[in-house]
């Protein structure tokens, strides 16, 4: 009872909540320009809605908005060929969200692990939509009827759960409507660490701003953070395995094959032998060298917001292409009266 023949279609969504920096760029936004491609339709979102679950200041998440686009431009995503646009100008997110809250049971979600870390000790004072996040984050893809969705290590147990929401809805209602979603997920290859802290994820969050390199930083301060970065005493090892147990070694080393687009053994076979006096500078230049353009180019698009906003609202006319439809024939499926056939 195939109803849909499931167009090849990535998804994926960030949240526009503070700055963007070196792990959203290798872990995140690159990816998703490397997938650009005949292959299949890559739909790119600013998750404002999910940015809203903890409680942001107007004006910043505004200001963060339009920067996350003019970051997804600069790094490369063309606005023609893939659909770039903000979750709240395509009112089906939410909508389907809705039936989805009524799909997915409170178990599923009280196990979410993001959930229970976010809320923390005091779970009776977190927003119900900070509880409801994975069901507005399997909207995001199965209004497009995704297929593959590229995302982090940690969103691994949020994709697992859009499979089981896709799964229940089709059951429950005798159709095959909802794809079955295949994650990409991100090697550790393209997870940036702290620079102070090789086991802890580069963020935003963290209060020291040596831990990661901002989009934003100029060159001066690139090379700066690079060379106070946390190492050990030794020289690098020639092979991979070498890195074992050393993680800011690791770190470095990583971010460097994923700048210059080799893998970590063409690197060491480049720089194994090298004390970090030496390897330092060469990561700091390349840093700089691929980074500075995104940044110059990131100011330049900041410079003009209403091209920027131009952008979105187109981004969000041709996604509603897709969800219109998606969202029609799941409520008829679902039996609201007035749905249209689409
Ligand atoms: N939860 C994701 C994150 O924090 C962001 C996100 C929201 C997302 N909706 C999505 C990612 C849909 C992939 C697909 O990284």
């Amino acid at each position: 009872m195939t109803e849909t023949q499931f167009t090849p279609r990535v998804f994926s969504g960030i949240q526009p909540s503070g700055n963007l920096h070196l792990g959203n760029y290798l872990g995140a936004l690159k990816r998703f320009v490397d997938m650009q491609g005949p292959e299949w339709e890559t739909v790119y979102c600013m998750v404002d809605l999910h940015a809203i679950t903890t409680w942001q200041d107007p004006a910043d998440l505004m200001h963060s908005t339009r920067e996350l686009c003019a970051g997804f431009i600069a790094a490369g995503i063309d606005p023609e060929q893939s659909i770039l646009f903000n979750q709240s100008q395509v009112p089906e997110h939410a909508q389907l969200a809705w039936v989805f809250n009524c799909v997915a049971r409170m178990g599923w979600m009280q196990r979410m692990t993001q959930w229970k870390d976010k809320a923390g000790k005091n779970q009776q004072n977190a927003s119900l939509g900070l509880f409801a996040y994975p069901s507005l984050m399997a909207a995001d893809i199965l209004i497009y009827h995704a297929t593959h969705v590229p995302v982090g290590d940690d969103q691994k147990q949020h994709l697992e759960l859009t499979r089981d929401i896709a799964i229940k809805f089709n059951n429950d209602f005798g159709v095959d409507f909802f794809p079955i979603t295949e994650p990409v997920i991100e090697g550790a290859a393209t997870r940036v660490m702290s620079l102070r802290d090789g086991a802890k994820k580069m963020s935003k969050s963290d209060p020291s701003d040596m831990s990661r390199i901002n989009m934003t930083d100029d060159a001066d301060t690139i090379a700066k953070k690079i060379r106070k970065a946390k190492t050990d005493p030794d020289a690098l090892p020639s092979e991979a395995d070498g890195l074992e147990n050393r993680p800011e070694a690791r770190n470095l080393v990583n971010i460097y094959a994923a700048l210059s687009d080799l893998t970590v053994d063409q690197v060491l076979a480049e720089v194994g032998g090298k004390q970090f006096g030496e390897f330092k500078p060469m990561l700091a230049e390349l840093a700089v060298e691929k980074l500075s353009p995104i940044s110059t180019e990131m100011a330049r698009l900041m410079g003009d917001q209403a091209e920027i906003d131009k952008i979105l609202a187109r981004g969000a006319e041709r996604a509603r292409e897709v969800t219109v439809p998606v969202l029609q024939r799941t409520y008829e499926i679902v039996g609201m009266v007035g749905a249209k056939q689409v």
